[in-house]
């Protein structure tokens, strides 16, 4: 029986992703796609990258164009923290390596968002150098083929699971072995249901010579998300709305966003705003924590003095820096015909409404 690489490597070549934009791209897009699929799942990134790279075709480009840009790039695409590392490290790139993208692993992993496995696996794939990664799908195939128990994310498992990375290495075509961990995890050995009875590494898999694959890898306890609220103001005069750029750390960091308030009647009294209409509200799930979202609208016959931030039309707010949930409250406002002309009935007598 072939190894483990040389049966990996093999279903590869019948089996795995052929056609995906970056594979056998230059380092950075090399990069660039590693980034934007930590923790995304390649049919999500497709689109996203593609719009990337027309924009920024290489390093010196990105480094040029400005965060915002940067950012707006990544609306939608979540973890912006991963667009802002981005940024930087091209910043960080010019300054040290004259533009060029690093060749030296050492280089790479001292990126702002480059960890070990993702630095590995840009020396893998786009300069053929024979390093190990260990991202999810690795991590879950490897608890599996070598029955390592335990959470993979604690230290000591992981430490095994590296060490096994390390020593299942091909000495050849270590790119296309790279890829293939990546394709397997993703599309065979997946959490849920796994296709065993198709699978290569059956045979000497731990996990399924002993009925285990269920059990493996050993999910970690998962305590209830912590629940947050919190309201936003959509204040739209002539039809444009009013965003704020949010600190640059925290939820949404440096993207665009409605004002937000925990205290409703007095934000209203200290801009002489009246009642807003209430938008449905809805829940957006963060790795960390539920936000429960109230999304008020308010027609302005003015805009309200001390409220900082820029005032864009619908569409433009749309292709701003914005996260998914914002995108949503703009379109609750479409939707609600809020945006038109005329604006929405607002009647100053009324007195403020706290029942939001
Ligand atoms: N996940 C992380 N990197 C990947 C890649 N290069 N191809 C497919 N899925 C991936």
């Amino acid at each position: 029986m072939s190894s483990f690489a040389e049966r990996l490597i093999r279903w590869q070549r019948q089996h795995g992703r052929h056609d995906l934009p970056w594979q056998g791209a230059d380092a950075y897009r090399v990069w660039l796609s590693e980034i934007m699929l930590q923790q995304t799942q390649v049919s999500t990134v497709l689109p996203y990258y593609q719009r990337f790279v027309a924009s920024f075709p290489d390093l010196p480009t990105l480094a040029a164009a400005s965060s915002e840009q940067v950012l707006a790039h990544w609306s939608g695409l979540g973890y912006y923290a991963r667009g802002r590392n981005l940024y930087r490290a091209a910043q960080q790139i010019v300054a040290q390596h004259g533009g060029e993208f690093p060749r030296q692993f050492e280089d790479i992993l001292a990126l702002p968002g480059v960890g070990r496995s993702t630095a590995a696996a840009i020396c893998a794939l786009a300069y053929h150098e024979k390093r190990a990664i260990l991202d999810g799908n690795v991590k879950r195939v490897l608890a599996r083929f070598c029955g390592i128990h335990g959470v993979p994310s604690d230290k000591t498992v992981e430490a095994q699971l590296w060490q096994q990375a390390e020593v299942l290495l091909p000495a050849q075509a270590i790119a296309t072995y790279i890829q293939a961990q990546m394709d397997f995890g993703a599309t065979l050995c997946t959490r849920s249901r796994p296709r065993c009875a198709e699978c290569p590494l059956r045979s000497d898999c731990v996990a399924y010579q002993s009925d285990q694959v269920a059990l493996l890898p050993t999910p970690r306890a998962r305590k209830a998300l912590p629940e947050k609220s919190a309201t936003f103001l959509l204040l739209c005069h002539d039809g444009q709305f009013l965003l704020q750029q949010r600190p640059p750390s925290g939820i949404w960091g440096g993207l665009w966003c409605p004002p937000q308030t925990d205290d409703l009647p007095e934000f209203l009294q200290t801009h002489g705003l009246s009642a807003p209409h209430p938008l449905p509200p809805f829940t957006h799930t963060f790795t960390h924590f539920k936000l429960h979202i109230t999304p008020l609208f308010l027609s302005l016959a003015q805009k309200p003095s001390g409220l900082a931030g820029k005032w864009l039309s619908l569409n433009a707010a749309l292709h701003a820096a914005i996260s998914t949930p914002v995108r949503q409250m703009l379109l609750a406002c479409r939707q609600a015909h809020f945006t038109e002309a005329e604006p929405a009935p607002v009647d100053s007598k009324t007195p403020h409404n706290t029942d939001y």
